[in-house]
């Protein structure tokens, strides 16, 4: 059995990976897109997490002819109505690294008082050729802070300060991070899903 984790996101892998290492002991491939020749990239284009990862489920598994799993995330920041949401990749233009990203979300939010309260969100997909056949979702809670700290995750991690906790997401070691995040939270009810459905025998 054959999975394609439909990411370029390193970050993502990895994490994506540590959670379904249990399966790939028991032979599941788990592949990247580093494995099949280029193909074009969906537009990602729907207003919702949900949605752009169903389009990116589909579209690569029937580019690829493979059960495929794709995720949409992003963080929305309450003082900033929301923002940056589904356009989290790109708040600081459209091939944007993610220290341009986070100089461009402290400065929104050098213009409003604090609290700044915000949240990751992150819909799973899974798909087969012209089909979705599961789907999970997780949120975490937290705040963003103006003090960097810490080197593990990506993205927004040095800046969010994980609900009821003093570290940011940075800090915290990658299994800790899978526990709790909202990726982590997603792929397990994706792969429970898909487990119950006997698609990753
Ligand atoms: P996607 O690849 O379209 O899902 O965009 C996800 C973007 O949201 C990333 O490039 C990051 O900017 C942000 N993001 C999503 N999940 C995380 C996370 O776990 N940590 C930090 N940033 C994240």
């Amino acid at each position: 059995m054959k999975l394609l984790i439909a990411t370029k996101n390193p970050g993502k892998v990895r994490e994506m990976r540590e959670m379904l290492a249990p399966e790939a002991a028991r032979g599941l491939e788990v592949l990247t897109l580093a494995d099949f020749p280029p193909v074009p990239e969906p537009v990602e284009d729907a207003g919702t997490f949900i949605e752009n990862a169903r389009i990116k489920a589909l579209a690569y598994a029937e580019a690829l002819g493979v059960t495929c799993i794709a995720d949409d995330s992003g963080i929305s920041v309450e003082p900033l109505g929301g923002r940056p949401g589904v356009h989290s990749a790109r708040y600081a233009g459209e091939q944007a690294t993610d220290e341009e990203n986070n100089a461009r979300l402290l400065s929104e939010l050098a213009k409003v008082s604090k609290p700044w309260p915000a949240s990751y969100f992150c819909a799973a997909v899974a798909a087969v050729p012209g089909r979705v056949i599961a789907e999970g979702h997780g949120r975490i809670c937290g705040r963003i802070t103006t003090n960097r700290a810490g080197s593990g995750g990506f993205g927004y991690d040095p800046y969010f300060i994980v609900e009821g906790r003093v570290e940011t997401m940075a800090e915290l070691s990658p299994g800790e991070k899978n526990r709790i995040s909202h990726r982590g939270q997603a792929m397990r009810a994706l792969v429970r899903s898909l487990r119950e459905l006997g698609a990753l025998e």
